[in-house]
């Protein structure tokens, strides 16, 4: 940095960095860095993928292919096969297969070697997978190195631990898998949402079908070839790829037991329509337009960092993202001069670069999108704030944005926009902080910073949200259950309640 800070300083002039010089800091080329990208030349990616089913890669029914790109160059990177219902049938009936013969007739313990021999590979692969992460979606490559693929190990992990002990995890009952779980999951977070549904699953004793999204289908794919060198027992784990309507033939497919779907609201809303009077189970995790409350007693610098990470972080493609943000008056002004001047230092760019704060956004859809709800939000009359930088020539990027002067009825207040963009009210009393943030028909996650815990007690007994973050934001553990109220979703994952859907207590 030191040495970045001699050379780029804005106007040209070299700065002095000797221990001998001033030690003012010029913070016009404090934040400027060198080029760091993660190489990607070894990465060995197929240049067609097939569906993974029985334990093998077989070719679709139909040989209809889609490609998948690289959000950040606009390039194709892989073609991967949209699987029909006929597919979806064959994998349902290896997955049932499979159930039946092997998984179901395993003890708890043997499941559990297999679990865990799956977290341990993808610790063993974390880099390709990291790398692989951010070429197809598009997040920094510290977030898919640091966050996801970690967490994603550890999810394994933790499953891994319960499944010779469900007897321990439910007193007094007897915990029987449902049987064949059909799984469909978003680009947002897409090995860690994986994660999230395959290991508490195959703990239980269920085996599954499992569809990436469209636009990220490549690491659940290595994840399928992680599967085959774990030696896991063909048909445990199939993995399908497609778009909406592969999806739905999941969904509609009558030997199915368990729907577990993350993703949008409306698609959440479609599933449930065609489960209702089905004996499949269902957990539905949606969206959410998260409240992050700041009091006037807040560690104000702290809180300016946890603001930036709740919605920047991965480019707000985060159903939990604290995406309004509510300021009590006293150091609303103080504290939006401070948010703005950070906003001004996140860089912008290569998801594969080390330095990269916010990557590209995962889709054109999604991009068109985001640049709707800023035209939108301009035209509402709230007051756009962005940072300054030139953004990528090619790919789709957004500059992390800030609206102040948004109203309560505001479409960016009451939607989901999915994107580094923040709405920013005030409050007065933490009665209408609570009302503000209740405002809304999401219900999903929510911050609170005070240096009173008897104000966090209070305030976050009244808000109705599945997660109340306290003086952080967007922390994750295996062992903490998540999941909406209302709109946002039902059922939980994580921790002992994520077991529950994947079980039938006798
Ligand atoms: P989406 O809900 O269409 O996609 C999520 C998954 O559902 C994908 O695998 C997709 O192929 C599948 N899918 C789509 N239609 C289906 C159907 N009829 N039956 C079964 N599966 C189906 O989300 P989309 O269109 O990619 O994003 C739209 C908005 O949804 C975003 O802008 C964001 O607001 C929200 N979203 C929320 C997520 C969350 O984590 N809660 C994740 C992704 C999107
Ligand atoms: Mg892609």
């Amino acid at each position: 940095m030191t040495q970045s800070t001699k050379e780029k300083s804005k106007n040209g002039e070299v700065k002095p960095t000797s221990p001998n010089s001033d030690l003012k800091l010029d913070f016009d080329s404090f934040w400027e860095y060198s080029e760091a990208p993660e190489s990607s030349d070894h990465i060995q990616l197929k240049e067609k993928y097939d569906l993974f089913i029985n334990g093998e890669f077989v070719a679709g029914n139909k040989g209809r292919m889609m490609n998948t790109i690289n959000p950040a160059t606009e390039k194709t990177i892989a073609e991967f096969t949209e699987a029909t219902s006929e597919d979806i049938d064959l994998a349902v009936k290896s997955a049932r297969r499979a159930y039946e013969k092997t998984w179901s007739k395993l003890t708890g313990k043997e499941r559990g070697k297999y679990i865990y021999r799956l977290a341990r590979m993808i610790q063993e692969h974390a880099k390709d997978l990291a790398i692989i992460e951010s070429m197809d979606g598009g997040k920094p490559i510290r977030e898919s190195r640091d966050v996801d693929v970690p967490l994603a190990a550890a999810y394994f992990f933790y499953y891994a631990g319960w499944a010779d002990k469900l007897d321990y995890a439910f007193p007094g009952r007897k915990a029987e898998p449902v049987g064949v779980c059909g799984q469909i999951i978003p680009w947002n977070f897409p090995l860690l949402m994986l994660s999230w549904k395959i290991a508490p699953a195959l703990a239980a004793g269920n085996t599954v079908v499992l569809k990436p999204a469209e636009t990220t289908p490549l690491t659940a794919l290595k994840f399928a070839e992680i599967c085959q060198d774990a030696g896991l027992p063909d048909g445990v784990v199939n993995i399908v790829t497609g778009a909406g309507p592969t999806g739905a033939a999941i969904v509609d497919h009558p030997d199915v037991d368990k729907i577990a779907f993350t993703g949008s609201t409306e698609v959440g809303k479609i599933i449930q329509k065609s489960l209702a009077g089905s004996k499949k189970k269902f957990t539905l995790e949606l969206g959410g337009k998260g409240p992050n409350i700041i009091f006037e007693d807040a560690p104000i610098d702290q809180a300016v960092e946890g603001i930036i990470n709740s919605i920047f972080f991965n480019q707000g493609h985060v159903c939990c993202a604290g995406s309004r943000l509510l300021v009590q008056e006293g150091i609303a002004d103080k504290l939006i001069k401070k948010l703005k001047e950070r906003m001004e230092t996140l860089i912008v760019g290569d998801p594969l670069d080390k330095n990269t704060d916010i990557g590209a956004i995962n889709s054109k859809k999604q991009y068109e999108k985001i640049n709707e709800y800023l035209k939108i939000g301009v035209d509402e009359g709230a007051t756009i704030h962005q940072n300054s930088k030139e953004l990528p020539e090619n790919g789709y990027f957004c500059k992390p944005t800030i609206f102040t002067d948004a109203g309560q009825s505001n479409r960016i207040v009451q939607e989901e926009i999915f994107g580094p963009v923040l709405t920013i009210q005030t409050f007065r009393t933490p009665d209408e902080a609570i009302d503000k943030a209740n405002n809304t028909p999401f219900g999903l996650a929510s911050g609170i910073w005070t240096d009173k815990g008897s104000k966090i007690f209070k305030v976050s007994q009244k808000i109705r949200s599945g997660v109340v973050w306290a003086n952080t934001y967007n922390k994750f553990d295996p062992t903490s259950p998540f999941g909406g109220y209302k709109e946002s979703g039902m059922g939980r994952e994580g921790g002992l309640h994520g077991l529950y859907p994947y079980v039938n207590l006798k």
